[in-house]
């Protein structure tokens, strides 16, 4: 199998000042991401680091062609295996998303099962296959020992057990993409080690393509191949994860590596 790419170039994100900035001229417009290149290959990870702010996740939601209210895009264009494609098409096909609060991504009046035929639909897999493919993929997230997961309701789950339904609805769209930004930030500890392990076994054992916005250079050191480091809208400085920890070139790098390290007792 040969592998896949999904590239982003130039992407740009604006905003407007608020009305009390307003100037006669009118509303300014506010870059929040500066023409940010995201390169994606399937087998890989990717982590995108930041400080908080930096355009992290506006650069993932530019990606996906979900950009929040009161934001636009003002360039750039996404390339699958080299050929430009609306984000939008992408989504859920091409590219699937792990997010922040796995809860707000579920309906809470449908189950699991419900979730995963809507998905599997789109991938058009029904009937019986579809029973099997959501089997496997609830048995490959670590969901699969209890037959009565399927029929549970958003809120008869914990946090963890969503991400990983939410992981296995990726699996189930069957696109060799996934974005997932800050997957672990509001689960605990050993979740969040539980869910890391899985994304990066599930990008070695299917040959999926990450792309993980995280806080943690741990992460980062331990699952990503190569890294992206943003600053006030700008990927700053991008390369193997090995020579950016041993030679960061970008003064940010610098100060999250000397950050990370001062955390974790190592010396600078
Ligand atoms: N919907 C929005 N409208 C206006 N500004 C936004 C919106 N969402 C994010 N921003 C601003 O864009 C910048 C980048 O935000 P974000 O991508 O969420 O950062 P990160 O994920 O790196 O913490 C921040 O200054 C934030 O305040
Ligand atoms: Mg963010």
């Amino acid at each position: 199998m040969s592998a896949r790419t999904l590239r982003a170039e130039g992407l740009s994100v604006e905003t407007w000042c608020k009305p009390r900035h307003e100037t006669r001229a009118g509303r300014e417009p506010v870059p929040l991401v500066r023409a940010a290149g995201l390169d994606l290959v399937t087998g890989e990870v990717l982590a995108l680091v930041g400080a908080s702010g930096s355009g992290k996740s506006l650069a993932c939601a530019a990606l996906l062609g979900v950009l929040p209210p009161g934001t636009r895009s003002s360039g750039g264009r996404i390339l699958l295996d080299g050929i430009e494609a609306d984000p939008a098409a992408l989504r859920g096909r091409a590219v699937a998303t792990v997010l922040q609060a796995p809860r707000t991504a579920f309906n809470p009046l449908r189950t699991l099962a419900d979730h995963a035929a809507e998905t599997l639909a789109v991938a058009g897999i029904r009937g019986g296959a579809a029973g099997t493919a959501m089997r496997e993929a609830f048995a490959a997230v670590g969901l699969g020992d209890d037959p009565r997961v399927p029929g549970l309701h958003p809120f008869q789950l914990s946090g963890g057990m969503l991400q990983r339904a939410m992981i296995a609805l990726a699996l189930m769209s069957g696109a060799p993409f996934l974005v997932a930004d800050e997957p672990t930030t509001d689960l605990d500890l050993v979740a969040q080690k539980r869910i890391l392990d899985l994304l990066a076994g599930l990008v070695r054992a299917r040959g999926l393509g990450l792309l993980i916005v995280t806080h943690d250079l741990g992460v980062v050191a331990r699952l990503a191949d190569r890294m992206a480091v943003m600053e006030a809208g700008r990927i700053v400085e991008a390369g193997p994860v090995a020579r950016v920890f041993a030679a960061p070139a970008a003064p940010s790098t610098r100060a999250l590596l000397a950050a990370h390290r001062a955390l974790h007792g190592e010396p600078a």
